[in-house]
């Protein structure tokens, strides 16, 4: 939530929260922003379904099908009003293709101000320990990525990255990147 107020976010915007799990952002998000300004995919419907209700203060704030299941990065059903999205501990359990497809697949929503996502960040081709001691792998979950390749992924996605200093839990880096027709 701190990150996307730090990048601007009011009540006015809508929201595309991206493997939102069982809405622990959304508890947050769905009281922030207007009803309905809120959307959430995940590769689980079931899991997107009890958060909203067992963590959302007012379920009714979050119509059911704005929690959309969608594991491919297509955003089926998800309009084209979304100002910001959000990855948070997504493409970190993920290959890296996911980010370069999800990105991809944003460039559809003209309204888009920025897409906020997190990854691990290493250059060693073997198992590293993180600043706080999680261990992440080049080829198995949980993934770590070059900084270069990250770079180089979104500008060939048609975005620009800039990394947050930022620091984040388990050692996740936060990037965000933003889109072409963001001047
Ligand atoms: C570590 S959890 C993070 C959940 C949430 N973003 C948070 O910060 O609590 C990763 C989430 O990604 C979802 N996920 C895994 N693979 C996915 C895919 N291919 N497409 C969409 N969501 C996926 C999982 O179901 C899970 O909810």
């Amino acid at each position: 939530m701190t990150a996307l107020l730090d990048h601007g976010m009011t009540p006015d915007d809508f929201l595309l929260d991206i493997g939102c799990g069982a809405l622990r952002l959304g508890h947050k998000a769905v009281p922030y922003l207007k009803p309905g300004h809120y959307w959430g995919t995940d590769a689980s419907l079931a899991l997107m379904r009890h958060g909203r209700l067992t963590e959302l203060p007012d379920p009714a704030r979050l119509p059911e099908d704005h929690l959309v299941q969608d594991a491919t990065f297509a955003f089926p059903t998800v309009p084209d009003t979304i100002t910001l999205a959000i990855a948070f501990g997504v493409f970190t359990h993920l290959p890296h293709a996911d980010l370069q497809t999800a990105l991809t697949n944003l460039r559809r929503f003209p309204n888009l101000r920025s897409v906020l996502f997190t990854v691990f960040l290493s250059d060693d081709p073997c198992p590293t320990r993180q600043p706080d001691g999680v261990v992440t792998h080049p080829d198995r979950p949980p993934y770590h990525v070059a900084e270069e390749r990250i770079v180089q992924t979104v500008a060939e996605a048609g975005f620009t990255a800039s990394r947050s200093a930022q620091l984040l839990p388990r050692g996740q880096v936060l990037w965000a990147a933003v889109p072409p027709q963001i001047p």
